[in-house]
């Protein structure tokens, strides 16, 4: 069984080996009218959630607890409330059923989801962006244990930069989905931003959204209407041009990044994964550069818990189970301490 609460989901998942029986994430709705995740508010919303998401996700697997072998926990990085609240718990019903737990570096997770069953694997090595409101990582992956970040954002994530300009332009949380829904309907060349200037495979997006904002203040003091009810255009074409910068800035790191170690395999993970212009630029790459791209289902994509039992199924073989002193971390090292 696996938990993961490291941020604003619970979620609880039973695997017998790659396969998963179950996978259930209980959302928590009571951060969108706050424009973002309230830490107090999730690690409570994670506190009432647990036990009833354990229950049925058992129950949707057809197990009882005495068929369970082990319990893996996002153990950091993340909210420190809230992954208290699933490391608690999970050492609790570990200790309580006398089966071993196994600590999992969330971002391991995300990179491993595409290793479960009903998803198509990549070979190693292979390069995995993994992008989501917490996380911008290029990380080279050469087996289960073996990762590095080669890249990584220095300020916001590129989820982050999505759901700040949302914010900006009065959106509701997390803006991200909204923001690619009226891309589709827009012109992304209309209003050109700056990509931020960060040596080597870094990335920044602080300096985009100041851009934006400055722009917006400009914009809106010369019409105040301009995203009003009859404007529809000028909001859509406003998201398709951030939308295609965010995406452009990832694309250049990824596109240095493969030249720079020569792989071809190319994997996403977290919850900008969904994103369509993403997408598209994969594809794009697959056609004109050979790219072999992994894509994995969106279930697996955002937070889940079937990507840290997938991780628990690979460390159980190993026998790298936990301790009950163990304690989560929000600040986790980064990928390649953590699986030393
Ligand atoms: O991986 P995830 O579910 O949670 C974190 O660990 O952060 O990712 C959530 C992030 C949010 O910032 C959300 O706006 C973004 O993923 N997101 C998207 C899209 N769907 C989710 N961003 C852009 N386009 C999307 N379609
Ligand atoms: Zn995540």
């Amino acid at each position: 069984m696996a938990i993961e609460s490291s941020c604003d989901d619970t979620g609880v998942a039973v695997l017998r080996g790659n396969e998963v029986l179950s996978n259930l994430v209980a959302n928590q709705k009571v951060h969108s009218r706050f424009g973002g995740v309230v830490p107090e508010l999730a690690s409570r919303a994670h506190q009432s959630n647990i036990i009833p998401t354990v229950t049925l996700a058992l129950e949707d697997a057809g197990v009882s607890p005495n068929d369970i072998d082990a319990v893996a926990y996002t153990n950091g990085p993340g909210l420190s409330g809230s992954l208290l609240v699933g490391a608690s718990f999970a050492k609790s019903w570990a200790w309580a059923n006398g089966i071993p737990t196994i600590p999992i570096h969330h971002m391991r997770a995300h990179i491993l989801a595409h290793f479960i069953h009903d998803t198509e694997s990549p070979s190693f090595p292979f390069l995995c962006l993994t992008v989501s409101g917490g996380h911008t990582q290029i990380v080279r992956v050469d087996s289960p244990s073996e990762m590095e970040v080669i890249g990584s954002t220095l300020d916001d994530a590129a989820g982050e930069a999505f759901d700040k300009v949302a914010k900006l332009i009065g959106l509701p949380y997390p803006g991200g989905p909204i923001i690619d829904k009226y891309s589709k309907f827009g012109y992304c060349n209309r209003f050109i931003f700056n990509h931020s200037k960060v040596d080597g495979l870094n990335l920044s997006f602080s300096g985009f959204k100041t851009q934006v904002l400055r722009f917006l203040q400009k914009i809106l003091s010369e019409n105040k209407d301009f995203f009003s009810e009859g404007n529809e255009q000028n909001l859509y074409d406003f998201c398709a041009s951030v939308q295609h910068t965010i995406i452009e800035m990832l694309m250049d790191k990824l596109i240095q990044a493969s030249s720079k170690t020569g792989i071809i395999d190319i994997a996403i993970a977290g919850g900008v994964s969904a994103n369509s212009g993403l997408r598209n630029a994969l594809e794009k790459m697959a056609q004109s550069d050979g790219w072999k791209i992994y894509i994995p289902p969106l279930r697996y994509c955002t937070d889940n818990a079937a990507m840290v039992g997938m991780v628990g199924v690979f460390d159980f073989e190993d026998k790298k189970f936990g301790k009950l002193s163990d304690v989560p971390s929000p600040r986790l090292p980064d990928l390649r301490q953590s699986v030393e």
